[in-house]
């Protein structure tokens, strides 16, 4: 059934877990997503970046991740990630996303406010919820790659908090997007702090790779919604690389496409056991 973001991440904090948010990138990945969540009972936020929606065409992506979330027996936040274009943007809401991510983190503190705004606006107007990043966590994610990492600034912070009113904000505290990290040392105290003086749930992406151990700290500080999107990558590529190793004359889409859900479906488990969601479902 489809869910409001910050509901969904208020009840996670009070009860001391965080909400799932995984990336999409095909069917096979949105359904071992939706599999591993319906049989584990926990909440989930189904995501779909920009670029990935693009892939897929945007109407076909709004047809079936709509259906997935309206017909899911657990609640899922359906969720536009990372979004760029606020036209993209506008247009997921216009089709019943429950919530956007609007990423002009690496523009100007004032603009990236006032883009903030536009897209806030728009999207109150259409009882959808907003998430917005403060800080930069660079890396690779999809086809952007960004060298620079800022940590979140507490006064920014609080101050784009005051301004923006948005329903969830990502911060910056030592994660970076995609493979390859170098050495990932989360700045627990600058988590600590900023959980204390903000009030908006806290989010934390680029968390493939980071060891679960982390992220249960950070869980205990305060993320509640944590973005993983190349480790659930690397499911569905092995999913299908082990089929074929198994079958190397094989050729049928609905075999290896069940094995990549499959694999897609233990990582979204293992995922949900470390970060304590499951049986928080119903
Ligand atoms: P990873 O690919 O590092 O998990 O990051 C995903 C992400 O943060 C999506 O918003």
């Amino acid at each position: 059934m489809k869910a409001s973001l910050k509901k969904e991440l208020i009840k996670a904090r009070n009860g001391k877990y965080a909400v799932p948010a995984f990336n999409f990138d095909n069917l096979e990945m949105m359904k071992g997503i939706i599999e591993a969540a319906e049989e584990e009972n926990s909440p989930v936020i189904l995501m779909v970046t920009e670029s990935a929606a693009l892939y897929m065409g945007l109407d076909n992506v709004f047809a079936f991740s709509l259906s997935a979330t309206n017909k899911a027996k657990i609640p899922v936040v359906l969720h536009w990630d990372h979004g760029f274009d606020i036209e993209l943007i506008k247009k997921a809401i216009d089709v019943g996303f429950s919530s956007v991510m609007l990423d002009s983190s690496l523009k100007p503190f004032n603009q990236n406010v006032k883009e903030t705004l536009e897209v806030v606006e728009y999207a109150r107007k259409n009882g959808v919820e907003v998430e917005s990043e403060i800080g930069h966590v660079g890396g690779k994610e999809d086809d952007r790659n960004s060298s620079s990492n800022g940590y979140t600034d507490i006064t920014e912070a609080l101050e784009f908090e005051k301004l923006t009113q948005i329903d969830a904000l990502a911060i910056a505290i030592g994660t970076s997007h995609g493979l390859f990290k170098g050495e990932i040392k989360l700045q627990f105290d600058l988590l600590e702090e900023l959980n204390q003086k903000i009030k908006t749930p806290l989010v934390l992406h680029g968390s493939s790779q980071v060891p679960l151990e982390d992220l249960k700290k950070a869980i205990s500080l305060g993320i509640t919604k944590i973005n993983i999107g190349t480790d659930l990558k690397i499911a569905c590529a092995n999913g299908i690389k082990d089929w074929f190793e198994k079958n190397e004359k094989g050729y049928d889409a609905r075999k290896y496409g069940r094995s990549a859900i499959d694999f897609v479906k233990a990582e979204a488990i293992k995922k949900i056991r470390a970060f304590n969601s499951n049986n928080k479902g119903r």
